[in-house]
């Protein structure tokens, strides 16, 4: 076992040592806890429920059930003419084939309404990469990216730790449903000037993580602006485009280019991953689509250190431009992630807890602020790990995302069956009578 926080006899460099890749923060306690007592409906009924992971598990039969039912997938990869093939090649631009496919499926979860060019796709080892590439890209060390709140708490990893770059809060709260305004954008950037910060680029989440809502048109349109009128980038994070509950719900940055004859879209770049809609964060498969030729160029380059590997561009190309099989597992997984977001919404309500009214992605944003002792972080983090440690569900607290507001809470109910997803929520509502009659 190797100890968390060494202290290493040889020293090591500043960013081997540094803590800005957020480690420590509750998000991941909450993982840890799950890992060392994982609940099993049979072997462990007690144990941690693991609801602070954005997974998708939904339509997995979907995948399985495509490639019972294609056969040469396998060969394709497996078989000794595939392997050599495999072994030998290298492209550091990504498969043409496989850019193509990814294009049309990028394409298709808009529902048709925007076109991608294949050539302006660079494949990255997941979003994670694309993000971190993209920050190296726009920024150098000392700079800063605005990024609206509530957030992943993996940026702070990503777009920070080893990038040397600083992440400046744009603050949403609750009273407009933590939507982008144009006041906390213009806050934000004044702090970053006050500290001496070049402020070049913001990334935002659309849909987002964590509150699970597809931003509207005119925020889109806002941001747009505000990024011309300050001459910065703007990397829209889409990662969970497709996991809209409703297609038409959905307003990707790149449609309002579109509407605008690409006016400024050199500024604009768009991150993708099969890890949320596709649920498959194992595979590594992610993309960067910028309009600015340099920004393509470069991250080519930078690809290298964070490429996928030809065994998977082979092997998921087939399921990805088969356009009735990607048509039809779109559809399905959205009205599936809208019934189970319902589902759990409902029975939350039926307890006594509200949720933020969302439209997309893998979790909801739950508000128990009726429940903390003191509206403050502290208090928070008390009834997290109150709920961590004696209702053993792994749920993330607001203040891990940045959210300014404590009571927020973020619970992921697409990574698991029906079944254990029913155990989760009724220790919710037992918690909730026993405070009733207390
Ligand atoms: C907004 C956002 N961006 C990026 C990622 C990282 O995704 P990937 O598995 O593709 O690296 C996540 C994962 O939770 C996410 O929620």
């Amino acid at each position: 076992m190797v100890a968390k926080d060494f202290k290493p006899c040889v020293p090591l460099s500043a960013i081997a040592t540094s803590s800005t890749h957020g480690e420590d923060s509750p998000y991941f306690a909450g993982w840890r806890a799950y890992d060392d007592d994982p609940y099993d409906a049979i072997t462990n009924p007690s144990g941690v429920i693991q609801m602070g992971l954005a997974e998708n598990q939904v339509s997995f039969d979907l995948l399985e059930k495509y490639l019972e039912e294609h056969h040469e997938v396998s060969n394709l990869v497996n078989g000794i003419g595939g392997f050599r093939e495999n072994a030998l090649f290298q492209d550091y631009h990504g498969l043409n084939s496989f850019r193509k496919a990814m294009a049309s499926f990028m394409e298709e979860i808009r529902g048709g309404k925007v076109k991608f060019d294949y050539n302006r796709i660079v494949l990255t080892a997941g979003a994670t990469a694309a993000n971190e590439l993209l920050t190296f890209i726009i920024a150098n060390p000392g700079d800063a990216l605005l990024v609206p709140t509530p957030y992943y708490p993996g940026f702070d990893r990503d777009l920070r730790w080893r990038t040397g770059v600083n992440i400046i809060p744009v603050n949403c709260n609750s009273s407009n449903k933590f939507q982008i305004t144009k006041q906390a954008l213009e806050e934000a950037y004044t702090k970053a000037e006050k500290a001496s910060l070049q402020v070049k680029g913001l990334l935002m989440t659309n849909p987002s993580n964590p509150l699970g809502t597809a931003m509207a048109r005119p925020v889109l349109e806002e941001i747009l602006n505000f990024i011309s009128s300050k001459n910065m980038h703007l990397i829209s994070d889409e990662i969970y485009s497709g996991s809209v509950f409703s297609s038409e719900e959905f307003i990707s940055i790149a449609e309002i280019l579109e509407e605008r004859e690409y006016a400024d879209a050199q500024r604009v770049h768009i991150v993708y991953s099969l890890s949320k809609d596709l649920g498959l964060p194992g595979f590594r498969v992610g993309a960067i689509y910028s309009y600015n030729d340099a920004v393509v160029t470069t991250a080519r380059r930078m690809s290298s250190f964070t490429l996928v590997s030809s065994q998977t561009q082979k092997m998921l190309f087939p399921m990805l431009s088969d356009v009735n099989f990607t048509k039809n597992y779109l559809k399905t997984n959205r009205e599936r992630l809208k019934r189970r977001y319902d589902y759990v919404v409902e029975r939350l309500r039926e307890c006594g807890i509200e949720c933020l009214r969302g439209n997309a992605g893998l979790f909801c944003w739950m508000n128990l602020k009726p429940l903390l002792e003191e509206a403050t972080t502290e208090g928070e983090l008390k009834l997290w790990e109150m709920i961590l440690n004696d209702l053993k569900l792994d749920i993330s607290p607001g203040s891990s995302c940045h959210c300014t507001e404590p009571g927020w809470f973020r619970v992921c109910f697409a990574n698991m069956s029906i079944e254990t997803l029913d155990v989760a929520l009724s220790r919710f509502t037992s918690f909730m009578e026993k405070r009733r009659k207390t």
